[in-house]
């Protein structure tokens, strides 16, 4: 299989790294500018966009929304039969498919992290389309299939969640320099705290509730650290500025 992605920025670049990694396909990758692609002999460059097109099965469109509406014009008649990828965030489903009638259209929403292998890929298309791509899909970490109000509705978890996740553990981390610790090891401890308490949570399959419980001893530190978060509303201050922004996406 030729997998196509067209644009190589932060998620271009983390899907060839992360396509390239295991399987047999060839990554044909192209961008207008100058970029760097991971080292893996799977993956070629070519010089146009439909050089990349006419010889991929599957393509996976990752510029920014400005340009995706001539993107989409310029391949729209040399797409027949293949499958479209889109990672453009919050582009009507319904738009792509009416510039492009004759591919087989999925929308996605996945993050940088896709990097990893692990992330989770928000997936609005024909259940047969999702089908076709999930062996593909998985390659960038877990696979779901919704209803697009809610793909456009989680862009904020599954797209923004490394930021939003960065700015928590920053937090965390700054309160580690205040107790003489190094910046940079700070951002260590508090990223390996998160990746270990991801994987016990995944791993456990445990409620993050439950997980709350087990760590909390009655009238220890923890329980007076939350109780002091709940005083400041910090998670209805985090829930209402993510729901604040996202309202106009959420209406049924
Ligand atoms: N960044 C994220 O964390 C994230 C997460 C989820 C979804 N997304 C979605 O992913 C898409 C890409 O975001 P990004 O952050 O990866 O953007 P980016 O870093 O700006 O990368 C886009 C790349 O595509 C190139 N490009 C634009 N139009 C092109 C064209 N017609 N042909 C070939 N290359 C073209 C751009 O070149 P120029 O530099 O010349 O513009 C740039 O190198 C966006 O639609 C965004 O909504 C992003």
């Amino acid at each position: 299989m030729n997998i196509g992605i067209i644009g190589i920025g932060n998620m271009g670049y983390a899907l060839s790294a992360a396509l390239s990694k295991k399987g047999d396909d060839s990554i044909i990758v192209y961008d207008r500018g100058k970029y760097k692609i991971p080292k893996s002999k799977n993956i070629s460059r070519v010089n146009n966009v439909l050089d990349l097109v006419k010889s991929s099965d599957i393509i996976f469109v990752a510029v920014k929304p400005a340009d995706a509406e001539k993107l989409f014009d310029e391949i729209s008649l040399n797409v027949k039969g293949k499958i479209l990828v889109s990672l453009v965030a919050l582009y009507p489903y319904k738009e792509i498919s009416q510039k492009i009638p004759n591919a087989k259209i999925c929308k996605i929403m996945t993050s940088v992290a896709a990097e990893t292998r692990k992330a989770p890929v928000l997936a609005y298309c024909p259940k047969e389309v999702f089908e076709n791509l999930k062996d593909i899909l998985k390659r960038i970490g877990e696979p779901y299939l919704f209803d697009e109000r809610v793909v456009d509705a989680l862009v904020p978890i599954a797209g923004s969640g490394p930021a939003l996740f960065a700015y928590f553990l920053d937090s965390l981390s700054q309160y580690m320099v205040l107790a003489g610790i190094e910046k940079d090891l700070a951002d260590k401890i508090v990223s390996f705290v998160a990746y270990s308490t991801s994987d016990y949570i995944l791993k456990n399959n445990i409620d993050l509730h439950a997980l709350i419980k087990k760590v909390t001893t009655p009238s220890g530190i923890t329980i007076k650290i939350l109780q002091e978060f709940d005083r400041r509303t910090i998670k209805g201050n985090i829930v209402d500025s993510i729901y604040s922004k996202m309202e106009s996406h959420l209406k049924p």
